[in-house]
């Protein structure tokens, strides 16, 4: 059995270099890339909204409300663009998504290509986690202790995971809601069918080092076959990722890495 991945991999270099995947990481790593979303509109700003969106998402920009959604959203795109766009070696405006019926974007036009991604934004990080063949799922949550109560606890999580929580206080028990909260919107993100997958279905199970998932009786899933991170890419903020790699497969190499390039642009 392979060791399982480190619980906490977050890398605290910055990498401009993104999106390339060598012939021996084929299949074998996953990148996950994190940004502090752009502050102010600008005159850059403008910049960015004509080189990274197309018409329709600029429509979506415009419609966001507050401000810092609409910022969060761009500085997204941004990013996804970018690491998509190396790896596909085509320019950043050439990369383009089609939405499935649950919402979930995907790469259009690029025949050929085997990349997974997923995007997540909150208040002051965005990030994207890109790999090959595998579903993947990546989710960030800003912390905000007064999100972290009981009645939200038992209105989205399992009931072994609202039993476990309710034993710890304080930072510890704010801190594993949003490990939770994270990892379990990583799995349904990676699974695609967004909330229609039921978040009582399934449970996150914590221990020191790793994370697995249990499943309702009526889910018809198997643990072995997903891999989950759960890092704190800032203080402020919980980032998780989950991968279905199979349950035949070895668990990938997942990098965090937070993303320099927006400055570069
Ligand atoms: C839409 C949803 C997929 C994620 O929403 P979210 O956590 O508010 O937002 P995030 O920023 O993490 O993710 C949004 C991105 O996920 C992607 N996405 C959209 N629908 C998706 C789907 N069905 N599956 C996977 N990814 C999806 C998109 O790229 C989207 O960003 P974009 O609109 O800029 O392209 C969905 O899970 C949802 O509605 N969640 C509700 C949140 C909740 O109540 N969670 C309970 C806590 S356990």
């Amino acid at each position: 059995m392979p060791e399982p991945p480190p619980e906490n991999p977050v890398a605290d270099t910055e990498d401009a270099a993104v999106g390339t995947f060598s012939d021996d990481e084929q299949g074998s790593v996953a990148h996950v890339y994190t940004v502090e979303p752009i502050a102010e509109r600008d005159g850059r700003t403008d910049e960015l909204i004509a080189g990274f969106l197309d018409a329709g998402e600029r429509e979506r920009f415009e419609r966001f409300i507050p401000e810092h959604s609409r910022l969060e959203f761009l500085t997204g795109r941004v990013l996804l663009r970018s690491v998509l766009a190396k790896c596909l070696g085509v320019k950043p405006a050439e990369v383009g998504f089609e939405i499935d019926e649950n919402g979930k974007p995907h790469l259009a036009n690029n025949i050929g290509h085997d990349l997974q991604f997923n995007l997540s934004h909150t208040r002051g990080l965005v990030a994207c986690a890109v790999c090959r063949a595998h579903p993947i799922g990546v989710d960030v949550e800003i912390i905000e202790p007064a999100r972290a109560t009981a009645g939200i606890a038992e209105r989205f999580f399992s009931r072994a995971e609202t039993a476990e929580l309710a034993t710890l206080k304080g930072n510890d028990r704010v801190g594993r809601f949003f490990k939770i909260w994270t990892l379990k919107e990583a799995y349904i993100k990676a699974h695609g069918r967004g909330m229609r997958v039921g978040l009582g279905n399934f449970s996150v199970e914590l221990a020191e080092r790793s994370v697995g998932i249990s499943f309702a009786d009526r889910i018809d899933d198997d643990p072995a076959a997903w891999q989950f991170i759960s890092a704190n890419p800032t203080a402020r903020h919980f980032l998780a990722v989950a991968i279905r790699h199979g349950a035949a497969a070895a668990p990938l190499d997942i990098r965090v890495t937070q993303w320099a390039g927006l400055s570069h642009l």
